[in-house]
């Protein structure tokens, strides 16, 4: 099953699949981000809009979040529950985000990097749409070795989908015209951030 399809039939049931504290993981995660108030922030990768919540509140009325997901039902789900005035959800793929140049102070990637099909274009992709000093934050609310092998172990469609080793990581950001990157991966957390040159 190609992976828009696999993410599509799972987005009715997959708020029931995330536990309450992966979301507690998320929100401290998020608090430690110390977003400015008045921030505008690309959630890349939304879902069924997990992190919209707690983005909407760092940011405050006078920011904005820009939801993006490639999958229409998780956008649908996230729809569903999310409208404010300063949200706006997108259907784009992140190897081509649909956004033009230079447009946002943040982009926040939770859960969904390693299953963009292109890595390097996905990340040249965040720093096109970043404003210069802009920050990425690719995370996750567990440790890259976990996540690895449940995608292994789900198999199918997601099989595939692994997050490369630090080294690679590096590289990839690095290329794609980010500095200052830093790379955090414990058993409750892994967050790579760098900032757009
Ligand atoms: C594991 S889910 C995580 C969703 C959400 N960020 C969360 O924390 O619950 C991964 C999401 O990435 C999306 N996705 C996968 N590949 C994508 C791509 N190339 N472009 C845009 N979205 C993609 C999927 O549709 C799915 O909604």
């Amino acid at each position: 099953m190609p992976k828009k399809a696999y993410f599509d039939e799972k987005a009715a049931k997959w708020d029931t699949l995330i536990k309450d504290e992966v979301i507690i993981r998320l929100q401290n995660m998020v608090s430690e981000l110390g977003l400015s108030q008045g921030s505008k922030v690309l959630d890349l990768g939304t879902g069924t809009g997990v992190l919209i919540p707690m983005l909407m509140d760092a940011v405050g009325s006078s920011g904005a979040v820009v939801a993006i997901d490639f999958a229409p039902q998780m956008l649908a789900e996230a729809r569903k529950k999310y409208q404010w005035t300063n949200l706006e959800f997108l259907e784009g793929a992140a190897e081509a985000i649909p956004l033009a140049d230079q447009v946002v102070d943040e982009v926040v990637c939770n859960s969904a990097f390693p299953h963009f099909d292109d890595l390097r274009r996905a990340a040249q992709e965040m720093a096109r749409v970043l404003r210069r000093g802009g920050r990425v934050t690719v995370m996750h609310p567990h440790s890259r070795e976990y996540i690895n092998e449940l995608h292994a172990s789900l198999g199918g469609a997601v099989e595939n989908c692994l997050l490369p080793e630090e080294e690679v990581m590096q590289t990839i950001f690095t290329e794609a015209g980010f500095e200052s990157i830093t790379l955090e991966d414990v058993p409750q957390r892994y967050c790579l951030s760098g900032r757009k040159r």
